[in-house]
């Protein structure tokens, strides 16, 4: 696997491999790090759609809107580079913040329709717009034809769909579905931070979800809905931070679901920040 560590390391290593394979479609898989089985599925799935695949490692501070959730936002690089290895991804690029914003973080404004007012929009003011000037920076420097996100950040996932498009970038975004442990609870880079019980114990939010979908198939009423998830954290050490059932589209709230919305979930357990959402299907199974 290459490494680079700035954008002319990086535009060299992909000319040299271009200059051989001159149709080569260059996937992305741009992350934090503290890579889980979450990750190696995007970087499989581009393995899958690409023939070369990047992947980068940069916790940008552009994004965070509390210091101490960066502070305490998992490092783990060494760990990360052999699991990268371990799926054969071709090039890792781990820029420095000087490498990424030479001139300093740059002034920047994007208008997405209101896909980042809600939500995250609303619990991490300036989240979106820092997710976005690094995204279409990173993008800059690997200039990819495809690149991959997983489902799990599912408002990320449709404004980075927006912001492509905005721009006129050409690059297909492909989507990934989330990547659960066996016990259901989402893999993130943030579990880290619990213990093995803790992490058993999280599953509750998938079961939650899941009992939501269920309720829905009788009571399509969002706000039955919100109250029968919100009823599986009463009394325990999980703080529901907000539930919100949203049109796949528009990000709006709705107030029935149906087969075009998602549920969505962000808990603090422990003081760790998890998020989760699952998407509303009718099925045959009973309401509880
Ligand atoms: O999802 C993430 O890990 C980050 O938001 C991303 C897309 C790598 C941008 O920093």
């Amino acid at each position: 696997m290459i490494i680079t560590k700035n954008e002319t390391e990086t535009h060299a290593a992909l000319e040299a491999f271009k200059l051989k394979n001159p149709n080569a479609i260059i996937g992305f898989v741009p992350t934090m790090g503290a890579l889980h089985e979450g990750h190696l599925s995007l970087i499989r799935e581009a393995k899958i759609h690409c023939d070369f695949v990047v992947c980068s490692i940069f916790v940008n501070p552009t994004q965070f809107n509390n210091a101490d959730d960066l502070k305490r936002y998992p490092r783990t690089i060494e760990a990360d580079q052999i699991l990268l290895e371990s799926v054969s991804c071709d090039l890792l690029l781990v820029p420095t913040v000087d490498a990424v914003y030479p001139c300093g973080v740059p002034d920047y404004d994007i208008d997405l329709e209101g896909l980042d007012q809600g939500m995250e929009g609303q619990f991490r003011p300036g989240h979106f717009k820092g997710v976005c000037m690094v995204v279409e920076r990173l993008f800059s420097m690997v200039l990819p034809q495809k690149a991959f996100f997983g489902a799990k950040d599912f408002q990320q996932l449709a404004i980075i769909r927006k912001m492509t498009a905005i721009r006129g970038l050409p690059i297909e975004i492909i989507g990934v579905t989330i990547k659960r442990a066996e016990n259901g609870f989402a893999l993130s880079s943030r579990n880290a931070l619990l213990s093995e019980e803790e992490r058993e114990n999280a599953q509750l939010i998938y079961r939650a979800l899941k009992a939501g979908v269920d309720f829905g198939q009788l009571n399509r009423n969002s706000a039955a809905i919100t109250a029968k998830i919100q009823s599986f954290f009463t009394d325990t050490d999980f703080e529901v931070e907000y539930i919100a059932i949203v049109d796949n589209d528009t990000l709006l709230a709705v107030n029935e679901v149906n087969e075009n919305t998602t549920i969505c979930i962000v808990v603090y357990y422990r003081n760790v920040r998890l998020i989760d959402n699952i998407p509303f299907v009718y099925t045959t199974a009973t309401a509880s």
